[in-house]
């Protein structure tokens, strides 16, 4: 039996229908929404489609879906895995299944559907509100997350949104901006980043620019965040955002990029796969040391993997319309030609 719960307001508009199963054999809800049914026993998420079916292993499904919310879908394709993810079109969410999956296509057994972001929103917070249990904290590392496995426990303690910090207006740190991490506020040095050097920089204004120059010690903010993989922007130059982030173990998405994206490595080693979007097809492994720089191109699905906590600083260009324009081909993929 299933009950139809609207998750926002009901005297408003945009109210989201979503249809919400009755607990089943091991205490979880499922949810629908359009024709993608989830549900989930003691160890998977299980998606279903009117061509399809798959299952995830539930760890993997909630820490993609937890973040995957927390960062508004990210930029472009978020691969939960090979099958199943989402696509942002910025306003609308595409949730697909198989699409990038040629075995899938081929036996026609891809979908897709384009819900309003706020449905996509409503759908994952429903999911992980219900089948997130106390002692499972998604965000965390793997060695300190607790398991997401078994029957439906409490409901979670932890802070699901954590790391997911605001943009600045133009800089870090600026008066009335967004602050930088700081001991003060409770938020301390990564293990991994106890030796590096995080003294803070001098200002010396000359007279009439007192109040107009700013620095920050970068690393020192990135040494404290307590969250991996969630580029946090410190400075905005018109369209162009630069963020950093610490990266450890492993990118739990493979992310499909709907533009291309510089990365320059600050410390440590990541190693990223990179293959082909609309195929999956392997195209290369980069290994990017400190001082390491390179142009992802727009037109390849990427993971990241990190052996030792490192930092990461990533440019992505907002300038509006140009995933449009890398979709239609009137831009090539990649920024160099070599
Ligand atoms: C990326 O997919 O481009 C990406 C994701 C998370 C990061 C850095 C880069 O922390
Ligand atoms: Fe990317």
């Amino acid at each position: 039996m299933t009950e139809t719960l609207l998750t926002a307001d009901p005297a408003r508009e945009d109210a989201v229908r979503l249809v919400v199963g009755e607990p089943a054999e091991f205490g979880y809800r499922s949810f629908e929404l359009g024709a993608f049914r989830f549900s989930r026993d003691e160890y998977f998420v299980r998606i279903t489609w009117p061509t399809g079916s798959h299952l995830m292993e539930i760890g993997q499904f909630l820490h993609v879906l937890v973040r995957t919310m927390g960062q508004d879908f990210f930029f472009g394709w978020v691969f939960f895995d090979d099958v199943f993810g989402t696509l942002n079109r910025y306003g609308q969410i595409e949730l697909f299944a198989g699409t990038y999956s040629p075995a899938h296509r081929d036996a026609g057994a891809a979908h897709s559907e384009i819900v309003d972001s706020t449905e996509a929103h409503a759908l994952f917070l429903a999911i992980a509100t219900d089948w997130v249990n106390e002692g499972y904290d998604p965000m965390a590392e793997p060695g300190e997350a607790g398991s997401p496995f078994g029957p439906k426990g409490a409901p979670s303690t932890a802070s699901l949104n954590r790391g997911f910090t605001a943009i600045p207006q133009r800089m870090l740190g600026l008066e009335g901006d967004v602050p930088v991490r700081s001991e003060a506020a409770g938020q301390h040095v990564n293990r991994a980043f106890a030796d590096l050097d995080l003294d803070v920089p001098e200002v010396l204004p000359e007279p009439g620019f007192e109040g107009r120059l700013h620095a920050i010690n970068a690393f020192d903010h990135i040494a404290r965040s307590d969250v991996s993989w969630i580029p946090s922007v410190v400075s905005v130059t018109k369209d162009s955002i630069t963020c950093m982030s610490s990266e450890e173990d492993r990118l739990r998405i493979t992310h499909g990029n709907d533009r291309p994206e510089w990365f320059i490595q600050l410390t440590d080693e990541i190693h990223w796969d990179i293959a082909d979007k609309e195929s999956g097809a392997p195209c290369g492994r980069v290994v990017m040391r400190p001082g390491d720089v390179a142009a992802m191109p727009a037109d390849i699905r990427h993971k990241g993997y990190a052996p030792k906590r490192a930092m990461l600083l990533v440019i992505e260009n907002m300038t509006s319309g140009l995933p449009e324009l890398y979709a239609e081909g009137k831009l090539p993929p990649h920024p160099v030609e070599f």
